[in-house]
């Protein structure tokens, strides 16, 4: 029996295995508004049989935005955007759909990974002054984001507790990894403010913890919000496993249902020892450690590998970026090798191949 495939509980969702879609910026909107690129990717992978897909980072103000280009939810035009996308999933696929809402900080203002990523200088078409803990550029030399006031604050307070909770959907992530804001007031190398928001670990907790109470407030108390967090900064000296420990002890006590656990991103000092799941101790960690369901991302590319995460307790789930996008029916194909069974589209339920008869839950066929 695979554990994969295995139902999840998150809270009082249930997800029908433990393979969900990790958000993936698409930088293909239009003002904020999802377009019909959103509709062929998300309605492609929302046929994938993974049990959850988490909508890209998704910037909760126009200046929240990483590039000119990304998903938001800030105005009546962006909510009937991804209300339109949403309904069609929901209408074709049984994916539940959380979102990742998200605030690039110091990052904004950047290109395309395709047209370069850079930072837009100040004055370039399409260019805004990003906002950020400390008035401290992500890379020496760019132009310094303007440190938070009092108002600013409030400003992104506000900014997270609206629109989420009236597109009805199954869950939200909220993005306090990859160097994008909160793990900006997280990490010392981003966040040098001498108030109640800088200094000691509980001061650099508290406006994520602020944010995370605010957007738990505003959804449905019956519906999950969890956070994902950098588990590390890679850097000497900059935000590590016994701060994400304390906060994810913090976030549990607030009501928090899970940790998804990534690292790195604030900084370009970061050395990272890439290879298959290295992350996955660090999410291993925070399930031990603070007994939060735990989801492990990152180079999780084969389904015994997969697998072995879940069934050796060292997450509850595993998320999957790149390789969902490389193999779109990574789920089928998984469920396959482990003799488990998935969710297919009645429209594919012929092309079930012949030696795993019993690999679409419900399928049959008919003919005259
Ligand atoms: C095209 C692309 C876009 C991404 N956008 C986001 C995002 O919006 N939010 C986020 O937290 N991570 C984002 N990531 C990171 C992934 O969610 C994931 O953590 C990372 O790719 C490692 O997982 P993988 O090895 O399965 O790809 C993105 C990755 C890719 C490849």
């Amino acid at each position: 029996m695979s554990r994969l495939f295995d139902p999840f509980q998150i809270g009082e969702l249930r997800l029908a295995n433990r393979i969900l879609i990790a958000p993936m910026c698409q930088y293909s909107a239009d003002e904020g508004s999802a377009t019909d690129w959103h509709f062929i990717h998300l309605g492609h992978l929302a046929l994938s049989g993974a049990a959850m897909l988490i909508v890209e980072a998704t910037a909760v103000s126009p200046e929240a935005r990483i590039t000119p280009t990304d998903l938001g939810l800030y105005s009546d035009a962006n909510e009937a955007a991804l209300a339109r996308v949403l309904n069609a999933v929901r209408a074709h696929s049984p994916i539940k759909l959380a979102m990742q809402l998200a605030h690039a900080g110091r990052k904004a203002s950047s290109r395309a990974p395709w047209e370069g990523g850079k930072q837009i200088a100040l004055g370039e078409p399409g260019s805004w002054r990003a906002v950020a803990p400390s008035a401290v550029p992500h890379i020496d030399g760019e132009d310094p984001p303007a440190a938070l006031d009092a108002a600013g604050l409030q400003k992104i307070r506000d900014d997270f507790a609206k629109r989420a909770e009236r597109l009805g959907l199954d869950a939200l992530e909220i993005h306090a990894a990859h160097g994008y804001l909160l793990h900006q007031f997280l990490s010392p190398i981003a966040n040098k403010r001498g108030d109640q928001y800088g200094g000691s670990l509980e001061n650099r907790m508290r406006f994520p913890l602020e944010i995370f109470d605010i957007v738990r407030a505003t959804f449905p108390a019956a519906k999950p919000v969890w956070a994902r967090i950098s588990a590390t900064d890679w850097v000497p000296g900059g935000w590590d496993i016994e701060g994400t420990l304390a906060l994810s002890q913090a976030l549990k006590s607030r009501g928090c249902a899970a940790i998804h656990v990534s690292s790195g991103g604030v900084s370009p000092q970061q050395k990272i020892p890439v290879g298959p799941g290295y992350q996955v101790p660090f999410a291993q960690r925070v399930k031990a450690e603070v007994g939060l369901p735990t989801i492990a991302v990152g180079l999780i590319t084969d389904p015994e590998q997969a697998e072995a995460i879940v069934a050796n307790g060292e997450a509850d789930a595993v998320s999957l970026a790149r390789a969902m996008l490389y193999d779109p029916r990574w789920p089928w194909h998984a469920a396959a090798r482990l003799g488990a069974r998935v969710e297919a589209p009645h429209q594919y339920w012929r092309s079930q191949p012949r030696e795993f008869k019993d690999l679409f839950e419900n399928a049959q066929f008919g003919a005259r």
